[in-house]
């Protein structure tokens, strides 16, 4: 099945350290510009208990979710806190953060996503 790169957002309207929710084809997609400058681009539920990530925050290059401060990688999607912190067992069950392939091209943020969806 074949993604479609669709526009989500000017590329000026996203600062640095800084997060938004654009609707992608009927989607709702978390961007964020990480401290670096790239872009990141997930589903805004926390895979946790749902939260609006939106309303979260960028820390050193993960998502920390506003309502309990789950931590999501937002290059690989992998919970960071409190996947370092928990027993293994417990570890395992902590569900990663879904991603979407993203770029910046002519002044706006891309994201691709399923063609079915677009
Ligand atoms: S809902 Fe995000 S950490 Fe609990």
């Amino acid at each position: 099945m074949a993604d479609v790169w669709r526009k989500a957002l000017p590329s000026d309207d996203l600062e640095r350290g800084k997060l938004a929710k654009a609707f992608v084809a009927g989607q709702a997609v978390l961007l964020a510009r990480l401290e670096d400058g790239t872009v990141a681009a997930s589903s805004p539920l926390c895979p946790h208990e749902r939260a609006d990530l939106s309303q979260g925050s960028v820390y050193m290059g993960a998502v920390d979710c506003p309502l309990h401060h789950y931590l999501y990688d937002l290059r690989t999607g992998q919970n960071r806190y409190p996947r370092n912190v928990f027993p293994a067992d417990l570890a395992e069950k902590l569900g990663d953060l879904p991603l979407y392939r993203v770029k910046e091209e002519e002044g706006w943020i891309w994201v691709a996503v399923d063609e079915h969806e677009a």
